[in-house]
Protein backbone atom coordinates (compact mmCIF):
# COMPACT_ATOMS: atom_id res chain seq x y z
CA UNK A 1 0.00 0.00 0.00
CA UNK A 2 3.04 2.43 0.79
CA UNK A 3 4.53 1.42 -3.28
CA UNK A 4 2.94 4.91 -4.68
CA UNK A 5 4.70 7.21 -1.70
CA UNK A 6 8.35 8.87 -1.82
CA UNK A 7 10.59 7.32 0.15
CA UNK A 8 10.19 9.99 2.76
CA UNK A 9 6.33 9.76 3.04
CA UNK A 10 7.04 5.90 2.86
CA UNK A 11 9.13 6.35 5.99
CA UNK A 12 6.61 8.32 7.65
CA UNK A 13 3.67 5.93 7.04
CA UNK A 14 5.47 2.68 8.12
CA UNK A 15 6.72 4.04 11.32
CA UNK A 16 3.31 6.15 11.92
CA UNK A 17 1.40 2.41 11.25
CA UNK A 18 3.58 0.77 13.33
CA UNK A 19 3.30 3.05 16.12
CA UNK A 20 -0.85 2.28 16.16
CA UNK A 21 0.13 -1.55 17.41
CA UNK A 22 0.73 -0.04 20.74
CA UNK A 23 -3.25 1.11 21.18
CA UNK A 24 -5.20 -0.81 23.22
CA UNK A 25 -9.11 -0.63 23.63
CA UNK A 26 -9.60 1.14 27.10
CA UNK A 27 -6.94 3.62 26.59
CA UNK A 28 -7.19 7.21 26.18
CA UNK A 29 -4.60 8.37 23.24
CA UNK A 30 -2.72 12.14 22.84
CA UNK A 31 -3.02 12.26 19.15
CA UNK A 32 -0.03 14.40 17.83
CA UNK A 33 0.12 16.93 15.03
CA UNK A 34 2.21 16.91 11.44
CA UNK A 35 1.93 14.90 8.49
CA UNK A 36 3.49 12.00 9.54
CA UNK A 37 0.92 12.45 12.91
CA UNK A 38 -2.04 11.93 10.26
CA UNK A 39 -0.77 8.55 9.14
CA UNK A 40 -1.19 7.21 12.49
CA UNK A 41 -4.48 8.85 13.15
CA UNK A 42 -5.76 7.12 9.59
CA UNK A 43 -4.29 4.07 10.68
CA UNK A 44 -6.50 4.56 14.22
CA UNK A 45 -9.60 5.47 12.55
CA UNK A 46 -8.77 1.97 9.84
CA UNK A 47 -8.39 -0.20 13.29
CA UNK A 48 -11.39 1.40 14.94
CA UNK A 49 -13.38 0.90 12.09
CA UNK A 50 -12.07 -2.90 11.11
CA UNK A 51 -11.21 -4.35 14.72
CA UNK A 52 -13.71 -2.34 16.62
CA UNK A 53 -11.03 -0.90 18.68
CA UNK A 54 -12.37 1.49 21.23
CA UNK A 55 -10.28 4.33 22.84
CA UNK A 56 -10.68 7.85 23.50
CA UNK A 57 -8.24 10.44 21.47
CA UNK A 58 -7.16 14.07 22.67
CA UNK A 59 -5.78 15.56 19.41
CA UNK A 60 -3.41 18.03 19.77
CA UNK A 61 -4.34 20.81 17.15
CA UNK A 62 -7.48 21.85 15.55
CA UNK A 63 -6.64 20.08 12.42
CA UNK A 64 -5.96 16.83 14.16
CA UNK A 65 -9.36 17.25 15.63
CA UNK A 66 -10.71 17.66 12.54
CA UNK A 67 -9.27 14.31 11.07
CA UNK A 68 -9.41 12.05 13.95
CA UNK A 69 -13.83 13.03 13.84
CA UNK A 70 -13.64 12.49 10.04
CA UNK A 71 -12.08 8.93 10.55
CA UNK A 72 -13.92 8.16 13.47
CA UNK A 73 -12.09 8.26 16.46
CA UNK A 74 -13.91 8.99 19.44
CA UNK A 75 -12.34 12.69 20.78
CA UNK A 76 -12.26 14.32 23.57
CA UNK A 77 -10.35 17.02 25.15
CA UNK A 78 -7.47 16.98 28.04
CA UNK A 79 -9.20 18.41 30.84
CA UNK A 80 -12.24 15.61 30.62
CA UNK A 81 -9.94 12.68 30.51
CA UNK A 82 -6.89 14.35 32.28
CA UNK A 83 -4.11 11.74 32.16
CA UNK A 84 -3.58 9.91 29.34
CA UNK A 85 -1.91 6.31 28.81
CA UNK A 86 0.37 6.86 25.55
CA UNK A 87 0.71 10.48 23.75
CA UNK A 88 2.27 9.14 19.81
CA UNK A 89 3.16 12.16 17.76
CA UNK A 90 5.99 13.49 14.71
CA UNK A 91 9.16 15.01 15.56
CA UNK A 92 11.52 17.65 13.54
CA UNK A 93 14.26 16.33 14.97
CA UNK A 94 15.68 13.94 17.66
CA UNK A 95 19.12 12.89 19.28
CA UNK A 96 20.69 9.57 21.29
CA UNK A 97 18.78 10.66 24.79
CA UNK A 98 15.34 10.82 22.96
CA UNK A 99 15.40 15.08 23.49
CA UNK A 100 13.28 16.16 20.22
CA UNK A 101 12.78 19.59 18.65
CA UNK A 102 9.21 19.41 17.89
CA UNK A 103 6.89 22.66 16.80
CA UNK A 104 7.68 22.68 13.20
CA UNK A 105 4.25 22.54 12.68
CA UNK A 106 3.35 24.73 14.74
CA UNK A 107 1.37 22.75 18.15
CA UNK A 108 4.14 21.96 20.23
CA UNK A 109 2.48 23.95 23.21
CA UNK A 110 -0.26 21.54 22.95
CA UNK A 111 2.22 18.74 22.31
CA UNK A 112 3.90 18.82 25.03
CA UNK A 113 0.91 19.66 27.54
CA UNK A 114 -0.18 16.24 26.33
CA UNK A 115 2.85 14.25 26.37
CA UNK A 116 4.07 15.44 29.32
CA UNK A 117 0.46 14.42 31.07
CA UNK A 118 0.87 10.98 29.65
CA UNK A 119 2.30 7.80 31.29
CA UNK A 120 4.49 6.86 28.07
CA UNK A 121 5.25 9.30 24.48
CA UNK A 122 5.91 6.97 21.13
CA UNK A 123 7.72 9.58 18.55
CA UNK A 124 7.47 8.51 15.16
CA UNK A 125 9.90 9.73 12.48
CA UNK A 126 11.71 9.62 9.18
CA UNK A 127 15.50 7.99 9.93
CA UNK A 128 16.16 11.70 8.54
CA UNK A 129 15.49 13.25 11.92
CA UNK A 130 18.29 11.13 13.61
CA UNK A 131 20.86 13.85 15.19
CA UNK A 132 23.71 13.13 16.92
CA UNK A 133 23.20 16.96 18.34
CA UNK A 134 19.78 18.94 18.03
CA UNK A 135 19.64 22.23 16.43
CA UNK A 136 20.10 21.86 12.63
CA UNK A 137 16.44 22.40 12.48
CA UNK A 138 15.24 25.95 13.57
CA UNK A 139 14.06 25.89 17.23
CA UNK A 140 10.50 26.79 17.66
CA UNK A 141 9.63 29.31 20.80
CA UNK A 142 5.60 30.49 20.79
CA UNK A 143 5.81 33.96 22.28
CA UNK A 144 2.77 36.27 22.97
CA UNK A 145 2.25 38.91 20.39
CA UNK A 146 2.12 41.60 22.97
CA UNK A 147 6.19 43.47 23.16
CA UNK A 148 6.88 40.67 20.30
CA UNK A 149 10.18 42.39 19.42
CA UNK A 150 11.25 42.96 23.09
CA UNK A 151 10.70 39.30 23.58
CA UNK A 152 12.92 38.44 20.54
CA UNK A 153 15.91 41.22 21.59
CA UNK A 154 15.50 39.30 25.17
CA UNK A 155 15.91 35.62 23.49
CA UNK A 156 18.75 36.75 21.55
CA UNK A 157 20.34 38.49 24.40
CA UNK A 158 20.38 35.08 26.08
CA UNK A 159 21.71 33.29 23.39
CA UNK A 160 24.91 34.77 22.94
CA UNK A 161 25.70 33.07 26.86
CA UNK A 162 23.77 29.46 25.52
CA UNK A 163 26.07 26.84 24.07
CA UNK A 164 24.60 27.40 21.11
CA UNK A 165 26.20 28.13 17.16
CA UNK A 166 23.87 30.76 16.01
CA UNK A 167 22.03 33.80 17.81
CA UNK A 168 19.05 34.69 15.28
CA UNK A 169 15.47 34.32 16.20
CA UNK A 170 13.08 35.16 13.45
CA UNK A 171 9.63 36.06 13.81
CA UNK A 172 7.36 32.49 11.38
CA UNK A 173 5.15 34.44 9.11
CA UNK A 174 2.34 33.04 6.90
CA UNK A 175 2.30 35.16 3.48
CA UNK A 176 2.87 38.63 4.86
CA UNK A 177 1.36 38.14 8.00
CA UNK A 178 2.87 36.40 11.10
CA UNK A 179 2.06 32.69 11.70
CA UNK A 180 -0.67 32.34 14.26
CA UNK A 181 -0.74 29.31 16.47
CA UNK A 182 -3.95 27.48 17.51
CA UNK A 183 -3.85 29.67 21.29
CA UNK A 184 -3.77 32.88 19.36
CA UNK A 185 0.51 33.63 19.41
CA UNK A 186 3.17 34.08 17.40
CA UNK A 187 6.57 31.62 16.91
CA UNK A 188 10.35 32.84 16.53
CA UNK A 189 12.27 30.37 15.03
CA UNK A 190 15.99 30.13 16.50
CA UNK A 191 18.59 29.02 14.08
CA UNK A 192 21.10 27.54 16.55
CA UNK A 193 22.81 24.86 14.24
CA UNK A 194 23.90 22.85 17.58
CA UNK A 195 22.48 23.32 20.98
CA UNK A 196 25.16 21.45 23.07
CA UNK A 197 22.59 21.95 26.33
CA UNK A 198 19.41 21.09 25.53
CA UNK A 199 18.22 21.19 28.69
CA UNK A 200 19.74 24.30 30.18
CA UNK A 201 18.92 26.07 26.76
CA UNK A 202 14.74 24.68 27.42
CA UNK A 203 14.84 25.85 30.93
CA UNK A 204 16.50 29.44 30.31
CA UNK A 205 14.24 30.31 27.36
CA UNK A 206 11.54 29.50 30.08
CA UNK A 207 12.22 32.35 31.97
CA UNK A 208 11.32 35.19 29.96
CA UNK A 209 7.59 36.44 30.33
CA UNK A 210 7.20 37.10 26.71
CA UNK A 211 8.15 33.35 26.67
CA UNK A 212 5.16 30.90 26.29
CA UNK A 213 6.80 27.94 25.51
CA UNK A 214 10.14 26.35 23.31
CA UNK A 215 9.74 23.15 21.29
CA UNK A 216 12.55 21.57 23.34
CA UNK A 217 11.10 18.12 24.49
CA UNK A 218 13.63 16.51 27.56
CA UNK A 219 13.04 13.42 28.85
CA UNK A 220 9.64 13.25 28.05
CA UNK A 221 9.81 10.70 25.09
CA UNK A 222 10.63 7.17 25.95
CA UNK A 223 10.06 5.35 22.58
CA UNK A 224 11.13 6.41 19.01
CA UNK A 225 9.43 3.93 16.50
CA UNK A 226 11.74 4.82 13.15
CA UNK A 227 10.61 4.61 9.35
CA UNK A 228 13.00 4.02 6.14
CA UNK A 229 12.42 4.67 2.53
CA UNK A 230 12.55 0.56 2.23
CA UNK A 231 9.69 0.16 4.21
CA UNK A 232 11.71 -1.05 6.98
CA UNK A 233 10.63 0.10 10.96
CA UNK A 234 12.83 0.06 13.95
CA UNK A 235 11.15 0.45 17.29
CA UNK A 236 14.03 2.10 19.68
CA UNK A 237 13.48 2.32 23.54
CA UNK A 238 15.38 4.67 25.68
CA UNK A 239 15.30 1.77 28.69
CA UNK A 240 15.54 -1.29 27.05
CA UNK A 241 17.99 -0.61 23.87
CA UNK A 242 16.90 -1.75 20.03
CA UNK A 243 16.46 -5.02 19.17
CA UNK A 244 20.16 -5.59 17.29
CA UNK A 245 21.38 -2.07 18.55
CA UNK A 246 23.13 -0.99 20.91
CA UNK A 247 20.99 1.16 23.34
CA UNK A 248 21.29 5.17 23.45
CA UNK A 249 23.20 7.20 25.24
CA UNK A 250 22.10 8.91 27.82
CA UNK A 251 19.75 6.35 30.52
CA UNK A 252 16.56 5.99 31.87
CA UNK A 253 14.03 8.88 31.16
CA UNK A 254 14.39 11.92 33.11
CA UNK A 255 11.48 13.93 32.61
CA UNK A 256 12.50 17.82 33.01
CA UNK A 257 9.51 18.73 35.29
CA UNK A 258 11.43 16.00 38.00
CA UNK A 259 13.69 19.24 38.45
CA UNK A 260 11.15 21.19 40.08
CA UNK A 261 10.80 18.89 43.08
CA UNK A 262 14.95 18.41 43.15
C1 LIG B 1 4.12 19.95 14.94
C2 LIG B 1 5.23 19.00 15.18
C3 LIG B 1 5.40 17.87 14.21
O1 LIG B 1 5.29 16.67 14.90
C4 LIG B 1 6.75 18.00 13.58
O2 LIG B 1 6.83 19.28 12.98
C5 LIG B 1 6.96 16.90 12.54
O3 LIG B 1 6.12 17.11 11.47
P1 LIG B 1 6.06 16.10 10.24
O4 LIG B 1 5.56 14.80 10.74
O5 LIG B 1 5.09 16.78 9.29
O6 LIG B 1 7.44 16.00 9.65
O7 LIG B 1 5.97 19.10 16.12
O8 LIG B 1 4.12 20.97 15.90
Amino acid sequence: MTDDLSPIERAKCVAARRSCDFVESGMRVGLGSGSTAEWMVRRLGERVRDEGLDFVGVPTSNRTAKLAREVGIRVSTLDEVKWLDITIDGADEFDGAFNLIKGGGGAALHEKIVATASDRMVVIADAAKDVKALGAFPLPVEIIPFGWETTRALVEELLGDMDVLGREAELRMRGEEPFVSDEGNYFLDLRLHRIGNPRQLSLMLNQIPGVVENGLFIGICDTVVVGFGNGKVEVRKLDAGTAGEAAPEGGAVRNIFADSGE
